[in-house]
């Protein structure tokens, strides 16, 4: 685990994983501009340094990063401590690393598979389990947990994946009822297809028709909806189309359309 620290501080910092690309790095610098600490989560310690030391540069505020990889390590719980140590608390956790792979269920290693509810699943649920009690004690934070338009029904090609974002939409939904009137807001944000590495890394390819979101929009419309205490949001420009499908076309032929 090597955490970087710029400067000692004692505040309220904004935890992002996977803020070495795509959603997360847009979140890191939407909060940047707000001048809200951060800390910043991936493997890649070189893109979390440069962008740290970017927005630091830029925005004057405190930027720490830790590389590490969550669907692996076993130092997770170990985290909240040695944060404390060094003085920061966090108050707004997002919860955006993940992956998927694109392919049938037999073409994808049952590592791959295996890390994907590592790390989709499991490290969002250690890192909500870790922070939220103390967001609990001070009656206020905020976790925002990054699923998808796929957690709402079974892709073929992407079960894992699909699967794994299932769970982020329920857990999170729970959690927020469980926790209504406690000061802590919880949003589960789902996009449609995203312009980021994503796609390619999952292995599947890029679709002509498809008008892919920015990042920048995606971020934006994911805080609107927390401002506006919304607890789901469907987010990026499909989404009217989205939520129509959802509600109207019964789930068999969905999948057969996203098939
Ligand atoms: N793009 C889309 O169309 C789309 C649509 C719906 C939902 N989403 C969701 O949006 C979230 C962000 O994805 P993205 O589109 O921004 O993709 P991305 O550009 O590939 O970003 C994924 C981030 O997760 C980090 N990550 C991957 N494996 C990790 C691990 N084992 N440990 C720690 N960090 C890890 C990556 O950083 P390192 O490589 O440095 O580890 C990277 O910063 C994901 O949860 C994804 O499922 C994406």
């Amino acid at each position: 685990m090597t955490l970087v620290s710029k400067m000692t501080a004692i505040m309220s910092y904004a935890l992002i994983t996977g803020a070495s690309s795509g959603i997360g790095e847009a979140f890191a610098r939407n909060f940047a501009a707000k001048k809200k600490p951060l800390l910043l989560i991936g493997r890649n310690e070189g893109k979390l340094r440069s962008l740290a030391e970017e927005l630091h540069n830029k925005e004057g505020i405190d930027v720490r990063i830790l590389a590490i990889d969550l669907a692996r390590s076993k130092e997770l719980p170990f985290l909240p401590s040695k944060l404390q140590q060094m003085g920061i608390t966090v108050d707004v956790l997002i919860n955006n690393a993940g992956f998927g792979k694109y392919g049938k269920d037999m073409d994808i290693s049952y590592e791959d598979d295996l890390n994907m509810v590592n790390l989709n699943c499991r490290a969002l649920l250690a890192l909500t389990k870790l922070f939220l009690p103390d967001m609990l004690r001070a009656k206020k934070g905020a976790i925002i947990n990054i699923a998808s338009i796929l957690g709402f029904f079974p892709l073929p090609k992407m079960a894992t994946y699909s699967a794994t974002k299932s769970f982020v939409v329920s857990y999170t939904e729970a959690l927020a009822k469980e926790y209504k009137d406690s000061g802590v807001k919880f949003l589960c944000s789902c996009p449609g297809f995203v312009d980021t590495p994503f796609h390619e890394r999952a292995g599947s390819k890029r679709f002509d028709s498809i008008n892919y979101e920015t990042t920048e929009r995606i971020v934006e419309e994911t805080l609107a909806a927390l401002k506006s205490n919304k607890t789901m949001a469907i987010v990026g420009k499909q989404k009217f189309w989205d939520k129509i499908a959802l509600s109207i076309l019964p789930r068999w032929l969905f999948i057969e359309l996203m098939s």
